[in-house]
């Protein structure tokens, strides 16, 4: 309702509230799947015990845990501090009335103050800002090829080196630069360390699992830089993934 402005305000009487809330369901789902299907899945029956199912979650009651887990991370699950305060709530409203759930909408207000009390986040930088090392990138590829090339492919492509393999998700270049755009590192990192290598999963160390990502993105093309990027969710949730500026 607000985003239609003052200019357009003889158009608010002809949108009534039902696609008002509709509109507002549309935007939670849509970053649902942006950002959280992932591991939640469409259905949010998850895949416990891994990724916990949200269709059956009494938790979603407490809406200070929902938005600290979201915006900080909860153990194993990511942080994302780029969402905005209406990108929270919208995602709080979807997951807490999508499925079977009914646990009553929420207040932007109400999601604005558990916020506040957060504190401010580091802004956040791209893929593109040179972000790993070239050494470790090079560490990269030994993991990569010994851990994941098998089915993902020596170039990365999703082409398995077995032609007997199903292929697999390509791991750098456009096709994944379109699937990942807008989630952040520390999506990846968690995804990959709790799922993969698909036949071995939690087998990587958080270095090597965070190593294997740097490689992924020198072969995308993206730039070494100074520092090596850290196998730490918190700051690995401040890079973008994003094309090419
Ligand atoms: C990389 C996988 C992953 C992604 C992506 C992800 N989550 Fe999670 N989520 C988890 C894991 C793992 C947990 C369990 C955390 C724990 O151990 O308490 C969890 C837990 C939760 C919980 C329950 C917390 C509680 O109160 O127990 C909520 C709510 C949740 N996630 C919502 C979301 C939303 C909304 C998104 C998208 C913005 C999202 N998750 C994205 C992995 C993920
Ligand atoms: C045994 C085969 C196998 C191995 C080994 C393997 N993967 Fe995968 N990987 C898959 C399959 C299959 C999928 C698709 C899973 C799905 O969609 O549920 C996948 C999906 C992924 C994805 C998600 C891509 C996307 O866009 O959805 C990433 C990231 C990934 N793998 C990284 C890795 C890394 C890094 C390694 C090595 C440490 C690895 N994988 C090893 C089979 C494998």
């Amino acid at each position: 309702m607000l985003k239609l402005g003052v200019g357009a305000f003889g158009l608010a009487f002809i949108i009534a509230p039902a696609a008002v809330a509709q509109e507002g369901s549309e935007q939670g789902q849509q970053l649902y799947q942006q950002h959280c299907a992932l591991c939640h899945k469409d259905s949010g029956a998850g895949d416990p015990p891994t990724f916990p199912a949200l269709n059956a979650d009494d938790q979603l009651g407490d809406l200070v845990r929902i938005v600290r887990s979201i915006k900080a991370g909860r153990r194993r699950m990511p942080p994302f501090p780029s969402l905005t305060a209406e990108e929270v709530s919208s995602l709080a409203n979807y997951i807490r009335d999508a499925w079977a759930n009914d646990f009553g909408g929420v207040a932007t207000e109400d999601v604005t103050a558990v916020l506040r009390g957060l504190g401010d986040a580091d802004p956040m930088a791209s893929v593109w800002d040179g972000v790993f090392t070239e050494a470790q990138a090079t560490r990269g590829q030994a993991v990569y090829d010994g851990a994941c090339a098998l089915c993902h492919g020596r170039r990365l492509n999703g082409a398995p080196d077995d032609p007997d393999l199903r292929s697999t998700p390509p791991l750098a270049r456009a096709r994944f630069l379109r699937v990942w755009e807008g989630r952040s590192l520390a999506t990846l990192f968690e995804y990959t360390r709790a799922t993969m290598p698909e036949d071995n999963p939690n087998s990587l160390t958080v270095q090597e699992n965070v190593d294997v990502i740097a490689y992924m993105l020198s072969v995308g093309g993206m730039p070494a830089g100074a520092d090596e990027l850290q196998p730490d969710p918190r700051s690995l949730s401040r890079v973008a993934v994003g094309p090419r500026p």
